[in-house]
């Protein structure tokens, strides 16, 4: 499949053209303020299908449906509990997502995997909701990655993955948060978070109270409540293993990996950085004082060593308030949790 490759500085027409694809059950995807998206219209179940096709992603991992007005959701969601309203009050268009009830048979069915819940979003970059208002149909959106693969956060990421697979790609700059959307599950009477992301839960609680983490309930239940968080997700070629510790103890695993016979790299704060002079390949990807920044790098920061001959990655570890929840989500799942510590160091 050819697949093109519009700039929006190409004009307006981008718009039109890329509407008319979507109208007629094609792919295109598009930047939204996380990371960019690979659309196609809900309602068709053929064009859902090249959605799954593309990424190779398992038909049992439900998609998140982007709208760019609210009204949209008549006529797919059965009702909108109070707690769900007041987050769409406070952080739409954003990096929300909001697990509703669907009214039957209103989208494809294989955009929610057969669930009787939908995800819906409504994204802030200008460029995803001009996209939404134009084509004026709800868009079933996950990352525009190959499925596994570190999510996209340039057009170029897009085509390293998705070229001749997808009918167009909208090239609207770099994202801006860099990890997906937060996605909560806000039918239950205590809300749950199902993937930390964009927007914090400390703000969410903010708005609505107490909420619970999926984290421990995804391990336990049989049937996971976020589907898609089952699977190895984010994950450069190379593995990778979250490092805890100090300098010293970081140039011990270097040498370790190096022994091994390990092309080893790091992917790092600049502070952490500044302090360690193996010459090994470091990709620093921002300064901890600013954790937006660290956000916005890391998917950037996995994908390179994958245009490296990197056979071991060494990853800094960061706290878990506010984005930093979202970033180790990530970084956990791009290891597999494998940690480094005093009491685990790289295997010899
Ligand atoms: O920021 C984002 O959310 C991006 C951009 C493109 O909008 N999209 C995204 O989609 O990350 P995706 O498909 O990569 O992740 C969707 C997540 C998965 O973990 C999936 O299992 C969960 O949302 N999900 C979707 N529908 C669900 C449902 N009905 N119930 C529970 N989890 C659901
Ligand atoms: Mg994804």
């Amino acid at each position: 499949m050819e697949t093109k490759l519009w700039n929006i500085d190409e004009g307006k027409e981008v718009y039109q053209e890329a509407a008319k694809l979507l109208q007629n059950g094609e792919t295109v995807a598009f930047p939204t303020e996380t990371v960019y998206g690979l659309g196609a219209d809900a309602t068709n179940p053929d064009a859902v299908a090249k959605i799954y096709q593309a990424k190779g992603r398992p038909s049992d991992n439900p998609l998140i449906v982007h709208i760019a007005d609210v009204k949209q959701m008549d006529e797919f969601i059965a009702d909108i509990p109070e707690k769900a309203q007041k987050l769409m009050d406070a952080f739409w268009p954003g990096p929300l997502t909001l697990i509703l009830p669907l009214k039957p048979g209103a989208l494809a069915p294989s955009v929610t995997a057969g669930l009787d819940t939908v995800g819906v979003r409504m994204p802030v970059h200008p460029v995803g909701l001009e996209l939404l208002r134009v084509t004026g149909r709800p868009i079933a959106a996950p990352s525009a990655n190959r499925s596994g693969r570190p999510s996209p956060t340039t057009a170029r990421h897009v085509e390293e993955d998705l070229k001749g697979l997808v009918s167009a790609i909208i090239d609207g700059g770099s994202t801006g948060v860099g990890l997906e959307s937060t996605v909560v599950d806000a039918t239950a009477a205590v809300p749950l978070i199902l993937r930390p992301g964009g927007v914090s839960i400390e703000q969410i609680e903010e708005v609505i109270g107490p909420v619970k983490s999926a984290k421990n309930v995804v391990k336990q239940e049989e049937t996971p409540k976020a589907p898609g968080m089952k699977y190895t997700h984010y994950a450069p070629l190379a593995p990778v293993y979250l490092v805890q510790g100090d300098a010293d103890f970081w140039e011990k695993q270097i040498e370790r990996g190096l022994d091994r016979g390990d092309k080893v790299g790091l992917l790092l704060s600049d502070e952490l950085a500044a302090k360690i002079s193996e010459p090994v390949m470091k990709i620093k990807i921002g300064s901890k004082s600013q954790m937006d920044e660290i956000a916005r790098r890391l998917y950037d920061g996995l994908r390179l060593f994958d245009h490296t001959d990197t056979t071991l990655i060494l990853a800094e570890t960061y706290p878990r308030d506010g984005i930093g929840e979202a970033i180790m989500n990530r970084l956990e799942k791009a290891s597999g949790n494998r940690y480094l510590s005093k009491e685990k160091e790289l295997p010899r």
